[in-house]
């Protein structure tokens, strides 16, 4: 039995596998209606979530299995105190396999040791969110067909975005990549990454303040946004949330070919009016978050579809 916890769990051939098993069921979604009927998943959600809850949820739905859980530490027993390792043990009574988000980081690990189900981190804290990593994979493999010699771009908040510590520890594993690292000083990428990941595996980097120095030499600008629930003051949020606003006048700087992506929910940090950019794909982006949580239950049930 095996967890997903980070999105190194994964090596390179089985996340190739993965996202050949995600781009079969994209073409042909029929053929896995069915595939895990008499299956149940559980989704519990100690953070607010609609995007991984939610299309974790159609995902099972989508391969004829069902969705139990609880969308909040209010609505289940950790508001009367429970651990997620008791949690953990009563939920592998109820389902064959757990999706979990929880604020503190390595909950998820805390939680796969007390499972007799296979258990996804949906988000740990600031740490790791493994399936926005797949989904942000799938979404650049299926449109660009390659993730050696890209030149990615992150902008935003980079010390609080799990998902962009997820995300470079997964491409760092890629020939050619470098990156661009665009952030306030405030906000830069942690140093158990600059140092720990990039420099320990001589990744070439640079870092910037302005994105618009950066945006005409990138093949993906990967948009964050500023993360208000891990902020320790309200005064210090505000002073960054405003900090970048992609708008169509950079966009006019950016090359053709592209690609916006953003793990979502968006606040301020993409306008509206870049969302007919054909370049803008972070809608896609949270379709392909479908089909390859697919892919990731089949994986994590051992069920292959003939
Ligand atoms: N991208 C993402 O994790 O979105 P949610 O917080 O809505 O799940």
């Amino acid at each position: 039995m095996k967890h997903l916890l980070n999105p190194l769990d994964l090596s390179v051939e089985e996340l190739d596998s993965l996202l050949q098993l995600a781009g079969d069921i994209e073409a042909n979604p029929a053929k896995y209606a069915h595939a895990c009927a008499g299956k149940k998943l559980a989704t519990c959600f100690y953070e607010p979530s609609t995007r991984t809850r939610l299309s974790f949820e159609a995902a099972m739905l989508n391969l004829g299995g069902n969705v139990l859980g609880f969308a909040s530490a209010d609505s289940s027993s950790a508001a009367k105190g429970e651990s997620v390792s008791d949690t953990i043990r009563v939920i592998s009574c109820y389902a064959d396999i757990c999706a979990i988000r929880h604020p503190k980081e390595g909950a998820a690990l805390v939680a796969s040791s007390h499972s007799s189900i296979p258990v996804i981190n949906a988000g740990d804290g600031g740490h790791q969110h493994p399936t926005q990593t797949l989904t942000d994979l799938l979404t650049i493999y299926s449109l660009k067909g390659h993730f050696d010699h890209l030149k990615v771009g992150f902008c935003g908040d980079l010390k609080f975005g799990r998902t962009v510590h997820s995300l470079i520890n997964a491409l760092i594993r890629y020939p050619g990549i470098e990156f661009i690292l665009i952030s306030p000083e405030e906000l830069r990428v942690p140093g158990y990454i600059r140092e720990g990941v990039l420099d320990a595996n001589q990744i070439p980097y640079t870092e910037v303040e302005r994105l618009e120095d950066a945006i005409s030499d990138l093949d993906i600008l990967y948009m964050t946004r500023v993360q208000r629930e891990r902020f320790f003051n309200e005064e210090d949020y505000i002073r960054m949330k405003d900090f970048y606003i992609l708008d169509r006048a950079k966009m006019e700087l950016a090359p053709e070919k592209m690609l916006v992506l953003h793990p979502l929910p968006r606040v301020n940090e993409i306008s509206v009016e870049v969302d007919e950019d054909p370049r803008a794909v972070y809608f896609k982006q949270a379709q392909y978050g479908v089909y390859v949580r697919m892919a990731l239950i089949l994986t994590l049930l051992g069920i292959q579809v003939a």
